[in-house]
Order: C-alpha cells, then sequence, then structure tokens
C-alpha cells in the first residue's frame, strides 16, 4: 500500500498513510508550463502496488492535478487505485435547479472514477451523487472526527442551521448525548441567508454553551447569521464547527468576530482546523477496500 498526496491534500495524505501502519508516503513533483499548464511526476516504485491517492478538488486547477495523478498513477502500473476526495467541488451542484443548467457533481464524478477502483468522499452534499457513480464509492463522515473534538469542549446545545443538516446535528447530539435544533434558513443570494429560530418552539437558549454544526463553511454567511441570532437569546458560548472549511474571502475574520470559537476538520487546509478525518479514512479504506 501507497499513499500519494496531492498538493491540496498533502498534510491529510501524510495522516492517512500514518493511520494505515504508516504506509509509505509520497507527494508529486509538480511545476506549471510558461502557458500556464500543469506537469507532474509521481516518483517512488508503484507497479503492482495498491495505491491510496488523496486530493481535495476545492479549485479547478486541483480538479486536473486530480485527474492527472489518477493517469500518471496507472502509467506507473499501480494495481488497485482507491481515490479519495475528501471535499469534492461542485458537489452542491447536485441537480439542475434551472433549465440548461448541468449536474455539475455527476460530471466530475465521472471522470474522477474513471481510472479508480474506489471512490471515497467525506460529508458529500448529498449522498445521491454517489449513487451516480458506476465504481465502488463510500462517503467517510466528518462527524466522529468533530465529535472527538467537541466532547472535550463545552456543549449544551447543537445547532443546525438549517432543515438541510438535521440528519448531521441529530448524529452529532446522539454521539455527545446534547439535545439539538435546527434553525430555519431562507437564503436570498449566494452570499447571504436570513435565519429564524424554530417555528415550532427552541429550547431556552440562556447560559447555554451552543455549538452551530454545518457541513461547508463557504462565505461564512450562515455562521455569521445564526451566531448574532442565538446571541439575541444570551447564550453563554457559541462555537462554529463544520466539516469543511473554505472560508472565502474574510469569512475567516468574520465568525471570529462573533462566535467565540471555530473548528474544522482537515479535508481543506484552513486555520481553523482542529479534528482529523485521518482516522475515519483509514478506517473505511480498511473496511470496504481491505486496505491494510
Ligand atoms: C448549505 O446547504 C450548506 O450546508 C452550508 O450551510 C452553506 O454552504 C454555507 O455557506 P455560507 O458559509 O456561504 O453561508
Amino acid at each position: 500500500m501507497y499513499v500519494i498526496g496531492g498538493t491540496a491534500s498533502t498534510a491529510l495524505a501524510e495522516r492517512i498513510s500514518r493511520e494505515l501502519g504508516n504506509a509509505p508516503f509520497g507527494i508529486p513533483f509538480v511545476k506549471r508550463f510558461p502557458d500556464g499548464e500543469l506537469y507532474l511526476r509521481v516518483g517512488g516504485r508503484l507497479t503492482g502496488e495498491d495505491v491510496v491517492l488523496v486530493q481535495s478538488t476545492r479549485t479547478d486547477q486541483d480538479v486536473i492535478e486530480l485527474l492527472l495523478l489518477e493517469d500518471a498513477i496507472r502509467e506507473a502500473g499501480a494495481n488497485r487505485l482507491f481515490v479519495v476526495v475528501p471535499y469534492f467541488g461542485y458537489a452542491r451542484q447536485d441537480r439542475p435547479f434551472f433549465p440548461g443548467e448541468p449536474v455539475s457533481a455527476r460530471a466530475l464524478g465521472r471522470h474522477v472514477e474513471l481510472l479508480a477502483d474506489t471512490v471515497v468522499t467525506v460529508d458529500m452534499h448529498s449522498p445521491l451523487t454517489l449513487k451516480s457513480f458506476t465504481k465502488p464509492a463510500f462517503d467517510a463522515s466528518g462527524i466522529p472526527a468533530m465529535a472527538r473534538l467537541l466532547t472535550e469542549r463545552p456543549v449544551d446545545l447543537l445547532v443546525s442551521p438549517d432543515k438541510g443538516g438535521v440528519d448531521r446535528v441529530r448524529r452529532m447530539a446522539q454521539l455527545l448525548d446534547k439535545p439539538w435544533m435546527a434553525l430555519e434558513k431562507r437564503r436570498i443570494d449566494s452570499e447571504h441567508v436570513e435565519l429564524a429560530l424554530p417555528s415550532n418552539g427552541a429550547p431556552d437558549l440562556e447560559g447555554k454553551h451552543v455549538v452551530v454544526l454545518d457541513d461547508v463553511i463557504s462565505t461564512g454567511g450562515t455562521i455569521v447569521e445564526a451566531s448574532k441570532l442565538l446571541k439575541k437569546g444570551s447564550v453563554r458560548s457559541i462555537a462554529a464547527a463544520c466539516t469543511h472549511g473554505l472560508f472565502l474571502k474574510d469569512a475567516f475574520e468574520r465568525i471570529k468576530a462573533v462566535a467565540d470559537a471555530l473548528y474544522s476538520t482537515d479535508t481543506l487546509d484552513n486555520p481553523a482546523e482542529k479534528a482529523s478525518v485521518a482516522p475515519d479514512i483509514a478506517q473505511l479504506l480498511r473496511r470496504e477496500c481491505g486496505a491494510t
């Protein structure tokens, strides 16, 4: 077993290699041609090896690197190729919302799975996307990693910022044995949302340590509005927790201005990384793929 980390996921790939019993770990040589095209080369003796390739696809360049890495690993004669995409970009466009739109998640998935034996994602926006894959595809959960962190932090109440996150917050509530609620969210545009307490009643918030849990923090608009709303209820502290920390533009600073703590997993490199999904990805690889 050999683990290769693309430039978007080098640190996480190394953690996964350690979790897989210190499997040999490598990074590709990467450079850009004068016209901006990517050149890369993988080293190591990959002939006949099972290879775990780890690369999040936050940017279009990350996608190109992933596809080239898969091709290079196949060219090098690898046996089985397990492609781990911890943050799968374009996942939110999982259906056409208006006529003429693509199903971007499916379109990307088709290319990613082409040379893979198995694809592993983490908290994919919609589980339906994995159903469109023709190869075995598994979605690891970021919840156990965040739960390991939150057991060491004060938590009285878990909050999902929208109804779409109910399963996530309920699962976390079960793991931590804490109560939960889901806010009601209306998205105004890609950067603005309106949030309200649940119309069927909210628990008493006064003096509580509250954790707002989301799958992705992108512009930070959702978390900022959730924090402002919860503060009106005189909570004692607010922590924001997510699996995928994109933190676009000044999201990090805007959230830090209204929340007391900010936690993310390591599916994307970011300043709030506090929990690692490496043990959970390694466990899934061992269980579903027979990785040792
Ligand atoms: C929405 O469905 C997601 O679960 C997140 O709530 C959303 O992507 C967060 O985006 P932002 O940080 O831009 O509000």
